[in-house]
């Protein structure tokens, strides 16, 4: 395995078990860690929950069939107690002081703060991903929104070298012919949310899918690395960092 430690630079996709690779990783390396993890959701009971993720995530449209990923058939009990394990062990990484950020949707929000929190993080709050189209459901509110958990390892001082971020992100998912991933996060959101990390500290993304945060990361000029346990996503996050041009989607607007 590639050697992650403080003098780490650039950019790296391992392929591997986020847990099992954290704990070669040495004490506060990381200057944030910005993540969306498997929701292991998207359903209201447990035989729905395990159904695919190509059956729960993806309309099908067979002119892009995506593989399944990794890790989203936990009941709710069992995805908690993994998060705050992995959670522990990434703080263990994660400089004092240093912001997280995790993708979450309404269904697993309570369960992720709490995630958080036994893991020693500070919860600070919950940003909003408003994806704009959502399914019509007469008689119903629309599920047109996700959610961003944010905390930090311990005490954030507040002149940190950080701008002022909104707490409100407005764009589509990207559009289903052109995704990479089953739950692809548009990369002009992520871009944003990378800025939370000062300048010359190493993002961690553990669950890096098809790479969408690391080439954020890149984009804005710090070094990351990311953590993908699918062979399929690992390497097509790897081929997607090495053909980046610099070119970007829609800048996602603050609402
Ligand atoms: C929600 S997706 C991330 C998508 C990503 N944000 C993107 O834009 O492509 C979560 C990813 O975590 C991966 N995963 C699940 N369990 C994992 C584990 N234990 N270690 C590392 N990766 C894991 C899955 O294979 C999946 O690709």
């Amino acid at each position: 395995m590639i050697q992650i430690d403080h003098n780490f630079s650039g950019t790296a996709i391992i392929h591997g078990d986020t847990l099992s690779v954290l704990k070669e990783i040495p004490d506060g390396v990381f200057g944030g860690i910005i993540t969306d993890p498997p929701y292991a959701s998207g359903a209201a009971d447990q035989n729905a929950r395990q159904m695919t993720t190509s059956q729960k995530y993806s309309s099908a449209k067979p002119k892009n069939v995506l593989p399944d990923f990794e890790g989203d058939a936990k009941d709710q009990r069992s995805w908690t107690r993994w998060m705050t394990e992995w959670l522990t062990e990434a703080r263990r990484c994660t400089r004092s002081g240093a912001p997280i950020c995790m993708f979450i949707d309404w269904r697993q929000l309570p369960n992720m703060t709490d995630a958080l929190q036994w893991a020693g993080w500070i919860w600070r709050g919950v940003l909003v991903w408003d994806k704009v189209n959502s399914r019509p459901q007469r008689g119903r509110f629309r599920q047109q929104a996700e959610f961003m958990v944010w905390g930090s390892n311990g005490h954030m001082p507040s002149d940190r070298a950080a701008p002022v971020l909104p707490g409100v992100f407005r764009q589509p998912m990207p559009a289903f012919t052109k995704r990479i991933h089953q739950t692809e996060k548009p990369l002009s959101v992520m871009r944003e949310l990378v800025k939370i990390v000062e300048p010359g500290g190493i993002i961690l993304d553990p669950f890096a899918g098809a790479g969408t945060t690391v080439l954020a990361v890149k984009q804005e000029g710090y070094s990351a690395v990311g953590i993908e346990l699918s062979p399929h996503y690992a390497e097509a996050a790897m081929r997607r960092l090495e053909q980046a041009d610099g070119t970007t989607d829609e800048p996602a607007s603050a609402a």
